[in-house]
Formats: C-alpha cells, structure tokens, sequence
C-alpha cells in the first residue's frame, strides 16, 4: 500500500473524466458505421420519455446521431482534457463502428482506425484509456436479428467483438470494463439497454410492451457469460490487462430503523447492486438471487461450461457509478423521487438537482466502504457529476459553482474513504464535456467542465468554453485531491 493513502490520494491515483461514444461521439453513420441500438432512440425531456422506433423516422430527432461530434473533434477535446491535467480518460467503443451489423466477417478498418488515433492522441499526453467495451449500446441489427442479448449467439459476437479489440489495442490499452452498468437489467428499464425488445401485439419492437423478468434476467445471463469469456481471454492475450466490472450503484437506505425496513434496504442491495458484483468477482451466482429467481418463477437457462465460464472470468477491478441514494422500505404515498434507472424513495436529509436525483456525498464513502469490504479488489469510481442546467452570461463565461460544490463534496468523501481503508485507484467524472443526457436525450442535463454550444433539439456551433469548474478541477488534479477549495 502506498504510505500516502493515510494522508489522502495516493500519489498513483488516476484523475480524469468519463464519457460514452453513443453520447458523445455523433458520425452515427460514418465510414462503414451502421446504426446502433442507442442509435434508435428519440430525444426526450425530463416529463416526455425516449422512445424507441424501429426504423429512423423522417423528421425525428435523435441525438446520438450528431451528439456533440468527439468523431472530428476528438482532438481539441483532448487537448482540454490534458489541460485539466487528466491522467486517465474513460470512454467507450462503439461497437457497430467495428463490427456494423454485429456479426460480419471482418472488421471495421475505418472504425479501427479511428480509435488508433484517439488512442494515440491520448498517449500523446500521457493520459491512459480506460475503455468501456460495450456502454449501453450494440449493433441493432443483433436486435433485429436476434433480439441482442435475450439470444446465446449475441454472446459469440460480443466475444469476437473483444478479441479484435484486444488483438488491435494491447500495448495501448490497459484498462477495459466489460459492460456499462450491467445491473441495470435487474429493473425493466434495462432491456432495451441489451438491445432485448419486447414485440407487441403490431409486431413491431415496442419497449412500452409489458415487461419480461424471465427474458431480462436471461439476457443478464448472457451478459454475464460473455463478460467472464472476455475477461479470460483478456487475460491469454495480453497479462498486462486489467478488466473491471461496472456497477451503476443504486443505494437504498432503509426508510426507517424498523428491522423490516432494514431488511428491504438489504435485499434491494442484494438483488440491484451485489447479484452481478458477486458474478462478475466470485465467479458465481449468489444464493439470494438463486432464490429470487426461484420465488420469481425465473428459469435461468445455463449451458454446459457457464458455472466454469464464470468461475475463470472473473474481473482485475471493479467500477461503479454514483450519483445518488434514496430511501426502501415503508414510506408515505407520493414520496418517490426518480433516478439513475433506480429510484426510491426521498429522503429527507437530502436535497435534489433539477432531475429530482438526491445529492448524498456521504452515501458515496458508505458505498466505497462497503463495496471495498466484500470483494477486497481495487475499485474505481468511473462516473460522479451534476446533470444542472448552465447559463451563459454576457460575458461569456459559465459560473458553475453548484457543480464545485458537488464535486468538492464527493471528492472529499472519497478522501475519507481512502483514508477508511479503500484501495481506491481512480476517479472519472461523468460528462467531463457536455454530451447528451442518456436518460432524457436532452443537451440542458450538462455535466461538463467544458460547455458545448447545442441545445435539445440539436440546434447549436458545438463550440466548446471552458467553465468555472475548468479550473478548479485542474488544481484539484495538480494537488492530488488535496487543494479542493
Ligand atoms: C449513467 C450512464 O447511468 O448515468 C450514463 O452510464 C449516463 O450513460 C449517466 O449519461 C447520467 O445519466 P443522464 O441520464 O443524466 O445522462
């Protein structure tokens, strides 16, 4: 252990900013690219959900399609990130811009390509990748074909995908996360996030259908094997890298101390946060979710070789995203607050952003806590932020001092629980530029330190400014976390 970690950060401790390609990198359907399944869903707002169409509609707006165009800026980009003094930067690859329907012979060249360069372009300045191999997307056409990930053979595309990735990227590449956000197939929300739809009445892909545990805990299942082959073959082709999980935390508190509240906080943890944890770092299914499944009437189809498939795939790191807490258990009617695909209930102590999502900086140390304590692995948190709305003065300049304050808040937390105990490696920021919300569609749900020019219906330069946070966050990297003022 680095002697530091009692004082504050250790002095290899990685900085940086997260992002997602479906969001950020626009040129949808550019040099051989073909669409994917985040390719497919329309703007929204905060009151009026996505939707998902099956074929692009004439006239529709969907925002990944431009995003905020990384594609042909990717290096102005990261000149700012560099200086900000990152020293990591995740972000992730757009499958389809390898393997555009999922399943071809061979690659993508073009695709590959522009990865060499964003690779190249970070190593420049000295700032390591971290790569998030599939972020909530995948190519529609495994949808089309066989409704992504509720089907076996999505696994074998997924593992290819990975190989060529790996085979291309080693010695360039340490880090890679598997999937963004896995647990998100625990609650109904996810099943598009794995490209499983459900077909309504009309034949058509319809994700306002009615849910389907049975095909979402299904679809996890492959999700968690192909996960486990990558890591293994990870691991064959090159020992020097380091595959994580990533976990969206949902942290629950019990609404009351009422043993039966407790119990429900436990649970919830259990089945949304622990279920795919435990897959991904003990190599097996925990008891409760056998249970859960059993309860359920959920039949988990396994094949010869996935119990052993698990048991040798499991991950260097694990990752989470963290934004905020609510409250399980029994509480007044009316009281629900929404969040990160997992809401809850509000809490009294906490105040919300603009999305209603809880602010609770202490809930992250609790959760670095008591994620450190079970699996004993380092950990990173990969994504954090402030989805706020920024305004423009006159002078140009963004006085985002609401999302210091949030992050100052964090980062502190963070401190404490590195000086708990926690091996802690890295921090990213969600949304280090402005991209487009993944919840809503919206551009207003800015998380950046850098601004972009665009607004929800896709309309603006895509200039970049810096905001006030540019700065701070610079001398909160320069300091190593301990200047956060
Ligand atoms: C996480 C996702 O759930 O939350 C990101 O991994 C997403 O893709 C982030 O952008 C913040 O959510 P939103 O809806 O505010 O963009």
């Amino acid at each position: 252990m680095d002697m530091n970690s009692t004082k504050g950060f250790p002095s290899t401790f990685m900085w940086g900013g997260a992002t997602a390609a479906n969001q950020y990198e626009g040129a949808w359907n550019a040099d051989g690219k073909k669409a994917s399944t985040a390719d497919m869903m329309t703007g929204g707002t905060h009151t009026i959900p996505r939707r998902i169409s099956r074929y692009i509609e004439e006239g529709v707006h969907y925002p990944s399609h431009e995003a905020v165009d990384f594609y042909h800026r990717y290096r102005e980009d990261i000149e700012l990130f560099a200086e900000m003094g990152f020293t990591c930067f995740r972000m992730s690859i757009a499958w389809s811009r390898i393997f555009p329907n999922g399943d071809d012979a061979e690659p993508n060249e073009a695709g590959l390509r522009f990865y060499d360069n964003v690779f190249a372009e970070l190593n420049k300045h000295g700032i390591e990748p971290i790569v998030t191999i599939s972020h909530y997307e995948a190519p529609f056409a495994l949808t089309e074909k066989f409704n992504g990930w509720a089907s076996r053979e999505t696994i074998d595309c997924y593992v290819r995908y990975c190989k060529t990735l790996f085979e291309r990227y080693k010695g360039t590449v340490k880090y890679w996360i598997t999937f963004n956000e896995i647990n998100s197939l625990v609650v109904p929300a996810g099943a598009f996030l794995a490209g499983a739809l459900l077909v309504d009445d009309s034949g058509l892909f319809n994700n306002t259908a009615v849910d389907s545990t049975q095909l979402r805990f299904q679809a996890l299942h492959h999700q968690l094997v192909a996960s486990a082959r990558a890591v293994k073959l990870a691991h064959e082709i090159d020992p020097e890298f380091r595959v994580g999980c990533m976990i969206n935390y949902s942290c629950g508190y019990g609404s009351t101390c009422r043993p039966e509240d407790m119990l429900t906080a436990l649970q919830k943890d259990q089945m949304n946060n622990m279920l795919c944890g435990d897959v991904h770092v003990r190599g097996e299914y925990p008891e409760f979710a056998e249970n859960y499944f059993e309860r359920n009437g959920i039949r988990i189809h396994m094949e010869d070789g996935d119990k052993e498939t698990l048991k040798q795939g499991r991950v260097d790191f694990y990752s989470f995203s963290y934004y905020k807490s609510h409250v399980v258990g029994t509480r007044p009617e009316g009281d629900e607050t929404p969040g990160n695909v997992f809401g809850g209930f509000k809490n009294p102590y906490l105040k919300a952003n603009d999305w209603g999502w809880q602010i609770d900086p202490v809930g992250l140390r609790y959760v670095l806590n008591h994620v450190y304590d079970r699996y004993r692995i380092p950990v990173m948190v990969v994504e954090n932020g402030l989805g706020a709305v920024d305004t423009v003065e006159a002078d140009g300049s963004i006085q985002d001092t609401y999302r210091i304050d949030f992050l100052r808040d964090h980062i502190e937390q963070m401190r404490e629980a590195v000086r708990d105990g926690v091996n802690l490696i890295a921090y990213t920021a969600w949304g280090c530029i402005d991209i487009v919300s993944a919840s809503t569609g919206e551009m207003a749900k800015r998380y950046g330190f850098v601004y972009v020019d665009k607004d929800n219906d896709g309309k603006g330069t895509l200039k970049r400014s810096k905001k006030k946070s540019f700065d701070w966050y610079k001398k909160v990297i320069a300091s190593n976390g301990a200047d956060l003022d």
